[in-house]
């Protein structure tokens, strides 16, 4: 049996009311100075992770009690202390690899101080959320007949880890890219970079410049949603890779010719079942968590993505290990719901109408 460990925390204060009933009756305040100083411990074992070449992995989901303005607005030294502390909990329970979630893989260089302080191989998952946010937009802008070679690509957060690699490996399939940031010199030194593959590279520190997107991967780090119901164009694809999400729920709600899709979320060969402990559905899990699954099943005990810096060999590794064993995008979902035929071309319709309506 291969094992892994993988490091959660809440995404939000509802997430630690739904766990402790009593942080209800507590200002979220105090609530937050309370957890800030609780220990990682284990939420959950899972099991019944199993490739189709017959391997098994299991694994313990660990809590780093943050929530995740507390990664940004702590000491940092505390904070990456805290995130090895959960790695030596996971080593401890007989882990091989861990694997960083959600903001746990931003402090410290995209996980490399843990890296060097953990006694276990660590990785931030990255690599496969990359490949399966491309096979998202991809797939999504081809349900609302994106034409992706004239397509504008807009990335948010698109000079960070996953936001860079991701406009890297599309940049040269699409019409024109904007690249949206909030650091101006960043994001003149990824356009430089990606000219190399498309001349037509815009750069913008406002979220607003999506409005000119069909197809928008959207992957900040940001404590709260940064894309509202009206930043968007009708007919465009949003995919939302970040957790917590960078998308409204109200764009879902208001917009009705607009297609946001989760990103990376993948369907996990054999019977696992993580939906109490992060509502998503049984059998899926994130691409981060499937990527640290796979590194097990494949017995590859070896730090693997980490740091800002994405390989895009391994992005195409990650993809052959999914083949191998089984894992894959699970369709089209929005919001944790799987997105049917039918609701897909009735936003296609209604984006229809507007963008006739506007003409
Ligand atoms: N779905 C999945 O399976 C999966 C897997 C892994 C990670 N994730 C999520 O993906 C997101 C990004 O991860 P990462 O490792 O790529 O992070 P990262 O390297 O830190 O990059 C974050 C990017 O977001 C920008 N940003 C940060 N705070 C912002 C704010 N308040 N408003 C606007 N932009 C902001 C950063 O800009 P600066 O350069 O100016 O800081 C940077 O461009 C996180 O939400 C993470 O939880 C999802």
């Amino acid at each position: 049996m291969e094992t892994f460990g993988f490091l959660v925390h809440p995404m939000d204060i509802n997430d630690v009311t739904k766990k402790y009933k009593i942080a209800n009756k507590i200002n979220p305040k105090v609530v937050a100075s309370v957890l800030k100083r609780r220990r990682p411990f284990v939420i959950s074992e899972i099991t019944g992770i199993k490739s189709i070449t017959g391997k098994e992995a299991m694994g313990w989901f660990i809590i780093v009690p943050f929530l995740p303005h507390q990664f940004y607005d702590l000491d940092q030294d505390y904070v990456i202390e805290k995130i090895a502390k959960a790695c030596e909990i996971g080593r401890k329970e007989g882990a091989g690899i861990i694997g960083l979630g959600a903001f746990t893989a931003i402090p410290g260089d995209g996980g490399r101080v843990v890296d060097n302080l953990s006694k276990v191989p660590i990785t931030t998952g990255n690599t496969y959320t990359v490949a399966t946010a491309i096979e998202g937009a991809v797939e999504a802008a081809s349900r609302m007949e994106i034409d992706i070679s004239a397509a504008t690509l807009a990335v948010v957060g698109a000079t960070g880890s996953i936001g860079s690699a991701a406009t890297q490996v599309l940049a040269d399939r699409v019409g024109e890219v904007v690249l949206i940031g909030r650091d101006q010199k960043k994001l003149t030194n990824l356009s430089e970079q990606v000219k190399a593959k498309n001349k037509h590279v815009k750069t913008s520190t406002s979220v607003s410049s999506i409005r000119s997107a069909d197809i928008i991967i959207t992957v900040t780090g940001a404590a709260n949603t940064v894309i509202d119901p009206d930043d968007v164009k009708p007919g465009a694809v949003i995919c939302d890779v970040a957790r917590p999400r960078d998308v409204a729920e109200l764009v879902v709600k208001r917009r009705k010719d607009v297609l946001v899709i989760d990103g990376g979320i993948v369907k996990v060969p054999g019977q696992v079942d993580i939906h109490a402990l992060t509502g998503l559905p049984k059998g899926t899990a994130l691409a981060c968590m499937a990527e640290t699954m796979m590194l097990a099943l494949e017995g590859k005990y070896e730090s693997y993505s980490i740091g800002k810096d994405i390989s895009l060999d391994k992005v195409n590794e990650t993809l052959a290990f999914a083949k191998k064993h089984g894992f894959k995008l699970a369709g089209l979902r929005s919001f944790e719901k799987k997105l049917s035929d039918a609701y897909i071309n009735k936003v296609r319709e209604n984006a229809g109408i507007k963008m006739a309506a506007i003409r």
